[in-house]
């Protein structure tokens, strides 16, 4: 049985995003679970090239298949019962290297539109999202990310969940000032524990 996937999507290792992992981490282990962390600040992904060879037959692959390791975090994607992702804004949207690594599942959507069983023939399973903004203003500051990451996730048959979104969160440190965000996230780490464990 695969473990649940846990993304920190921040270039920075300390803050809101890290903790957010922490946290669901704590829920999903007070629920009697447990998952893998995965940092993407620590992976150098390459851009997809837009050569189209995935979308080419069948059996056609992603041209830089074994240059990174884009691909294997897809299929570690495509067996996780759930994922969760917590990132920032940066300029209205997601991090750069996250945005990277979305582009290059472009493979696993060509993949499903060509009815690739180990794709298309997996089951729904869900996907938690934890969004933070340093603004407080600015009524579609997540609207952008939510979009990008509701239709990156439906090609790994992933639901994206409503996401939690916090607003006014900056400093590396500001979770400590919202006990109450702390907590909504350690149980939604709970909740996603006991929603797969049944
Ligand atoms: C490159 C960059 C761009 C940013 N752009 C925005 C933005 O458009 N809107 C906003 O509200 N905050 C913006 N911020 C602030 C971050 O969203 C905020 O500091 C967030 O808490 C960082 O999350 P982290 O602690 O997980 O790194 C930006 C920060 C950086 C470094």
């Amino acid at each position: 049985m695969s473990n649940p996937l846990l993304f920190q999507c921040s270039h920075r290792a300390q803050g809101n995003s890290n903790n957010a992992v922490n946290l669901f981490l704590e829920g999903v282990r007070e629920a009697g679970g447990d998952a893998e962390s995965i940092y993407i600040r620590k992976m150098d992904f390459k851009p997809c090239r837009a050569c189209r060879i995935c979308e080419k037959d069948q059996a056609s692959p992603c041209a830089l298949q074994g240059k990174d390791y884009a691909l294997d975090l897809f299929e570690t994607m495509l067996a996780a019962p759930f994922v969760f992702f917590a990132a920032p804004i940066y300029f209205y949207h997601l991090p750069s290297r996250l945005k990277t690594l979305i582009d290059r599942s472009q493979w696993v959507y060509a993949r499903k539109m060509k009815n690739d069983p180990e794709v298309a023939g997996r089951p729904k399973r869900p996907a938690y999202l934890a969004l933070f903004a340093g603004r407080t203003e600015g009524e579609k500051l997540f609207e952008g990310s939510r979009l990008t990451m509701k239709y990156f996730l439906d090609s790994f048959n992933l639901e994206l969940q409503p996401p939690l979104e916090f607003r006014g969160f900056d400093k590396i440190a500001d979770m400590e000032r919202h006990p109450e965000a702390a907590e909504q996230i350690r149980s939604l780490g709970r909740d996603a524990w006991k929603n797969h464990a049944g």
